[in-house]
């Protein structure tokens, strides 16, 4: 049985996009089947609207409180018996409530090797650090932001010449082959919440967990 998975986005939408792709492939253990936007303007959502994905439009500035807008989100997932959440892109703070009813099904992909760089621009963070090392990351959704549990993590090279964009933009494409990697990890079963970790089941291809620039063709 194919996990039923929503994704949330707020924007463009290609993490949505490639894990949308990734589970047209028969043997792919779960499927895409609801992306809700809290903007309505969204490009991601005209996007899943074309390509007949059902959409939920939930606007969080219609809701007096963020408890509110998370009841609102909660019902849609649970309309669509929806088993695992992935936030693409996702740029509204849940409440603990929400978190703690999804926590070990719900998933985020953040643009840093965490728990470096959390929050907003970091690209931006990580060519103010110096580091010749960035990447993106996929963990588990806890209380507080971009701090959950790793599942899986990308490596990239940061580059004398590299602005912010063109950094995010090379961590974009890492973050493209990591997303559907994690994804199936966790509606397989094999990487599961445990505590503060997670536990990752064998038989297990590390290329899943760790992309670098080694292993790309690998991932
Ligand atoms: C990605 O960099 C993701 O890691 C971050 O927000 C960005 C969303 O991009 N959380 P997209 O909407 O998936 O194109």
């Amino acid at each position: 049985m194919k996990k039923r998975v929503a994704v949330l986005i707020s924007g463009r939408g290609s993490n949505m996009r490639v894990l949308v792709e990734a589970a047209k492939a028969a043997d792919y253990p779960a499927e895409i089947v609801l992306v809700v936007s809290n903007r309505l303007d969204a490009a991601g959502l005209a996007w899943a609207r074309e390509g007949g994905i059902p959409t939920a439009a939930i606007d969080h500035k219609a809701f007096a409180s963020r408890e509110a807008f998370d009841t609102a989100i909660d019902a849609a997932l649970r309309a669509a018996r929806v088993d695992l959440v992935a936030l693409a892109g996702f740029m509204r703070l849940q409440s603990a409530g929400f978190v703690e009813a999804w926590a070990g099904r719900q998933i985020n992909i953040h643009p840093s090797l965490l728990p470096l760089f959390k929050g907003l621009h970091p690209a931006r963070q990580a060519l103010q650090a110096g580091v010749r090392i960035s990447g993106c990351t996929v963990h588990f959704v806890s209380r507080d932001m971009d701090a959950g549990p790793i599942i899986a993590q990308a490596a990239v090279p940061v580059l004398p010449s590299d602005t912010e964009d063109t950094l995010a933009a090379r961590i974009l494409i890492a973050e493209h082959r990591l997303y559907p990697l994690a994804l199936q990890l966790v509606a397989t079963g094999r990487a599961r919440l445990d505590g503060h970790l997670v536990r990752i089941e064998a038989p297990v291809n590390q290329a899943q967990l760790v992309c670098s620039p080694d292993t790309a063709g690998a991932c």
